[in-house]
């Protein structure tokens, strides 16, 4: 029996009470051993495993109806076609955005926001105009900018945190000015967890007629996201964190403003005419697609959305926040352990350092455990420097994780603490 129906909407809550050991049940790599250890994957923050009905989605659009899409006349791809745009749709729902045409598939979270930079950059922004990050972002939402700087002498300004990694947003606020276009910030942070208040960062950044893009790669897997609630300009996240396969990415935007932006990419799909002399382009979302696209990702990330959407977003998070708390315990038990990132508002990350003892060799002593961490700086090197930490050892949580997952990780944690301590 599998842990979730697939007819619910997409995010809605299922009347399915949370069971994590059916969920587990769901995602076959969970069974599997490392160094003769049962695994307990604590990485869900880099990737999320994958579910069985993801996997059965992927292998069935292949065997069944693979073929490219928008182009044939023949069955197969009409079938094709049907089942990306069908994804297009849940995607869609998802997030609640106003039309299909607004979903925008990428190659991933990192090429949604450098089609952004690059396209809104190109299009709207003259030398002099300011764009507002944060000092949280992941180095996809620092470069895209600084690559801008480069082409375009826009002016990069950084919001501040405290040493809790909390969003200052009075700060914020200072920063916003009359040359400010783009505020393009993190909904969640991924190497400290802090969530970032965006509803209000939006609400004052629109005040100052500036536009608004969210990084929501590590949202989407733990939060609802209204983007019309929110009234955010753009949002960009990727598959693979919420349980869908590699390669594809997502960016909503704002219909009227994605038609007035220039292409990112020019190619086959995108065009209405070609002629030696001009090109015309389609509106949305077509005009973003160039080329063949990630279409059974795209059929797989639709089979991810059935699946956290039956088990639902108030399920995933009080789960999730009842593993955050415990694991936040835990670790303070630990002696010589310090958690970096203890903002008021926190998400499925521990990010920790233990004295006399490299992050690295944290990770690898609790792989020789079956523990899966990721160490380092996390491609988030500008806010390690902020708090002093040139690294950290960071657990993450997901819906198959268990307080069992947490207590294999304190026990690793104290081999670590013998060998160095
Ligand atoms: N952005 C991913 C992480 O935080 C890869 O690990």
């Amino acid at each position: 029996m599998t842990a979730v129906m697939t007819e619910a909407r997409p995010g809605d809550n299922s009347t399915l009470s949370f069971d994590v050991e059916r969920v587990r049940e769901d995602f076959p790599i969970l069974k599997r051993e490392v160094h003769g250890k049962p695994l307990v994957y604590l990485d869900s923050a880099a990737s999320a495993q994958k579910p069985r009905q993801v996997l059965d989605a992927m292998t069935q659009a292949y065997e069944t109806i693979y073929s490219n899409v928008h182009r044939g006349a023949h069955t197969l791809s009409q079938e094709a076609t049907d089942a990306f745009e069908a994804a297009r749709v849940k995607t869609q729902q998802l997030i609640n955005a106003e039309h299909a045409g607004e979903v925008i598939f990428t190659r991933g979270g990192t090429e949604s926001i450098n089609l952004v930079a690059s396209s809104f950059g190109e299009g709207f922004l003259e030398a002099g105009d300011e764009v507002i990050i944060s000092c949280l972002e992941h180095h996809s939402n620092i470069v895209p900018w600084q690559l801008l700087r480069d082409r375009r002498g826009i002016v990069l300004k950084i919001a501040p945190i405290d040493d809790d990694g909390n969003f200052l947003l009075e700060e914020f606020e200072k920063l916003l000015g009359p040359r400010t276009r783009l505020v393009a910030v993190t909904h969640i942070s991924n190497s400290l967890g802090s969530i970032v208040p965006v509803a209000e960062v939006i609400r004052l950044a629109h005040a100052q007629g500036a536009k608004v893009l969210i990084d929501g790669c590590q949202a989407i897997p733990h939060r609802k996201v209204d983007v019309r609630a929110l009234d955010v300009d753009f949002y960009a996240f990727s598959s693979h964190k919420v349980y869908g396969p590699t390669g594809i990415g997502i960016l909503y935007g704002k219909k009227d403003l994605l038609n007035s932006m220039p292409p990112y990419q020019g190619g086959g799909e995108m065009i209405r005419k070609v002629t030696f002399e001009e090109t015309t382009y389609q509106d949305v979302p077509h005009r973003f697609e160039a080329g063949t696209p990630a279409i059974v990702e795209a059929i797989g990330l639709g089979a991810a959305i059935d699946y956290v959407s039956a088990i639902g977003y108030d399920n995933m998070a009080a789960h999730e926040a009842g593993l955050l708390a415990y694991g936040s315990d835990r670790l303070r038990e630990i002696p010589g352990l310090r958690i970096v990132g203890e903002a008021k508002e926190k998400s499925s990350i521990l990010s920790f350092v233990m004295e006399g003892t490299h992050p690295h060799d944290i990770g690898t002593i609790v792989d020789r455990a079956g523990v899966a961490l990721r160490a380092g700086h996390h491609c988030a090197q500008p806010v390690m420097d902020r708090l002093g930490v040139g690294a950290t050892a960071r657990a993450s949580f997901g819906i198959y994780n268990t307080r069992g997952d947490i207590d294999a990780l304190a026990d690793a944690l104290l081999k670590v603490q013998e060998i160095f301590g």
